[in-house]
């Protein structure tokens, strides 16, 4: 949550702090602002998205190759003008942009208080400046020695970036628990939430480590130390990403080109892996872990939102295929209710972002414990991969659209190649049951892409139910986490209220509300439980609900007593999940464009929760 660029160089800074805004405007968008300095300390700011930042200054003073820039999603003070980074010191000299919370910042700011500070927002931020600033007076040290005497005192997270007037070629960052990259390119240093506004001006980066701090100064090499002041080397990695994954590609929104990205996202997540010449599933990320798999008394997937969907799918695929038992659990309860963990257990993070707070600190407390930590992740060199043993990233590419897409289906790719490799590893599957399964899984890709085809007949559908004030979205077995998922999609985007159900449900409590006004959308493949499907559908209409039913090509039960059908290919039961989501993405997506929703940046909602 909160984006944050810099930029020291020889370019005019503005343009490129702007663009990397946009690009970071994912993380938050309830305002936005920039500090240049040329001269002097230019800074505007302004409430909304970064388009009304860019509105602000036009015209004003933009001028300068030194600059930091943030789009906030607000913790500590309500959206405004006030409360939007950078945030400066009481003087003047100093500017900061901060992503994460500092924790102690009531006794920080009542102490600087009493020491004649005056704030004027509501933000922890703006203490940590004020700090800093106090620290160097007080202390008589350079800034560098502030920042770091300044971050020793702090409890909490952060990723900052400051420059001082004074000191017009230097940016000073630090890092702890919210995710920071600096880019090194020729005279030029660019910091980022995510690489996403680097990887244009350089592929050389730097993922800053916690409690690390980095100095870039014209001229010279990138000088990194801990916050307890020992000289780090630093440890340069190549991006590999391509810039068109950045950009909207002719589609209307980043959530549509993520939908229909769906055949390719999930053929780069099996890339390499399912070695179809042989008929073989290999995860090389958690090859040293195999035997801890094999032969874990339990497993242990721990996630939030659509990410705990898609755990809860691997529920039933390990229990199915490995006889492991496992437990799927919210980050956010697991990490508070002081849960039994043990040595013998494996725990499975799963997180597009890999930056999710409670998913970050349930980790954190399962290995302290001695749980075996392994991750499922999209984001390379995020924060969840660093602090497990071992893992394998999803390679979707980046998702740009608040809400989740590919990253769902390709979190269940990789779960299904992972319970196959355990399955066979420890005999618990047939021989041919397992050729079969790898062979329809390579198959996926084109499946999505037929289901794509219905992009149409959804559409015409979202058209008619776009004023429904509730849904209810049921499924059985492996559809009851895609029923689960499709509710979570259209209440986050469009704001209908939703809710999902295991069909049998139904019958202890949510059929009271159907009624001619409640639209139910039925996960009813011909696969798995089928007949009970059809029965639970003749329930709903018996209740004059209307029935929107996914199911499978050529069906005509469902068909006969459904208002509306989209047809899916015939796929194994255990793989329905990877392409039953697909209308129900669509569906949650032509609803909320056709109620003027914007969908790739919903209200209240951040891509990246870095907070709890
Ligand atoms: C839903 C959505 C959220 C995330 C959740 C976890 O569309 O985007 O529910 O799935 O915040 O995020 P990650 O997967 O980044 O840990």
């Amino acid at each position: 949550m909160c984006g944050i660029v810099a930029y020291l160089g020889d370019k005019q800074a503005y343009p490129i702090l702007i663009k990397g805004l946009k690009r970071l405007e994912y993380r938050g968008y309830d305002s936005s602002g920039v500090a240049l300095i040329n001269g002097d300390l230019n800074l505007y700011k302004r409430k909304g998205k970064v388009a009304e930042l860019e509105k602000f200054a036009k015209g004003k003073n933009v001028e300068g190759t030194v600059g930091i820039a943030h789009t906030r999603w607000a913790t500590h003070g309500e959206p405004n003008d006030v409360n939007a980074h950078p945030h400066t010191s009481q003087d003047k000299n100093l500017a900061i942009i901060h992503n994460g919370i500092i924790e102690n910042y009531n006794v920080l700011k009542e102490e600087l208080i009493n020491r004649g500070h005056v704030f004027e927002s509501e933000t922890d931020t703006e203490v940590l400046i004020h700090l800093v600033e106090d620290v160097q007076q007080n202390e008589n040290v350079d800034l560098v020695e502030a920042v770091r005497i300044a971050l020793n005192q702090v409890v909490g997270a952060y990723a900052m970036v400051i420059i001082s007037k004074k000191d017009d070629g230097k940016l000073i960052a630090a890092k702890k628990g919210s995710p920071m990259v600096i880019g090194v390119g020729d005279n030029e240093f660019l910091i980022a939430s995510d690489a996403t506004p680097i990887v244009e001006y350089t592929r050389k980066v730097v993922y800053l480590e916690d409690e690390e701090m980095a100095v870039m100064e014209r001229g010279k090499e990138l000088q990194l130390k801990s916050i307890s002041n020992i000289k780090h080397t630093p440890y340069f990695q190549e991006l590999t990403m391509n810039l068109d994954v950045l950009e909207k590609g002719g589609y209307d929104h980043f959530m549509l080109k993520e939908i229909f990205e769906q055949p390719t996202s999930i053929k780069e997540t099996m890339r390499g892996r399912l070695r179809i010449d042989d008929g073989v599933v290999w995860l090389g990320g958690i090859r040293e872990y195999t035997a801890k798999l094999k032969n874990a008394k339990r497993i242990l997937m721990i996630a939030c939102g659509t990410s705990w969907h898609a755990g809860l799918v691997g529920e039933y695929l390990f229990e199915d295929l490995t006889r492991i038992p496992v437990e799927v659990e919210y980050a956010s309860e697991f990490r508070y209710r002081n849960p039994i963990i043990t040595e013998d257990d494996v725990v499975i993070a799963i997180s597009q972002s890999g930056e999710t707070a409670d998913t970050l600190a349930a980790i954190k407390m399962a290995k302290e414990k001695g749980a075996t930590i392994l991750g499922i992740c999209n984001v390379v060199g995020s924060s969840i991969p660093r602090h497990t043993d071992a893992g394998s990233y999803t390679h979707a590419g980046p998702e740009i659209g608040v809400a989740s897409t590919k990253a769902f289906t390709s979190q269940v790719t990789i779960l299904t190649m992972m319970a196959l490799m355990i399955a066979k590893e420890r005999g618990t599957i047939s021989r041919s049951r397992y050729h079969q399964l790898v062979y329809e899984l390579e198959t996926i890709p084109e499946k999505v892409e037929e289901v794509l085809k219905t992009n149409d007949i959804v559409k015409k559908i979202s058209a008619l139910y776009k004023d429904s004030r509730n849904f209810l979205y049921l499924g059985r077995g492996y559809n009851f986490p895609v029923a689960l998922e499709g509710a979570l999609k259209l209440k986050e985007i469009s704001y209908i209220h939703a809710e999902g159900y295991p069909a049998a449900e139904m019958k202890h409590g949510p059929i009271a509300l159907i009624d001619e006004e409640m639209p139910v959308v039925v996960i009813a493949p011909k696969r798995g439980h089928y007949d009970k499907l059809v029965s639970n559908i003749q329930e709903v209409k018996a209740r004059k609900g209307k029935v929107i039913a996914v199911v499978t090509k050529g069906d005509v039960d469902v068909a006969k007593i459904a208002d509306h059908v989209i047809e899916i290919p015939d796929v194994d039961e255990l793989l329905v999940p990877l392409i039953a989501t697909v209308p129900l993405q669509l569906l949650s997506y032509y609803i909320a464009v056709m109620r003027g929703c914007n969908v790739d940046q919903p209200r209240n909602l951040a891509k990246s929760v870095t907070v709890e």
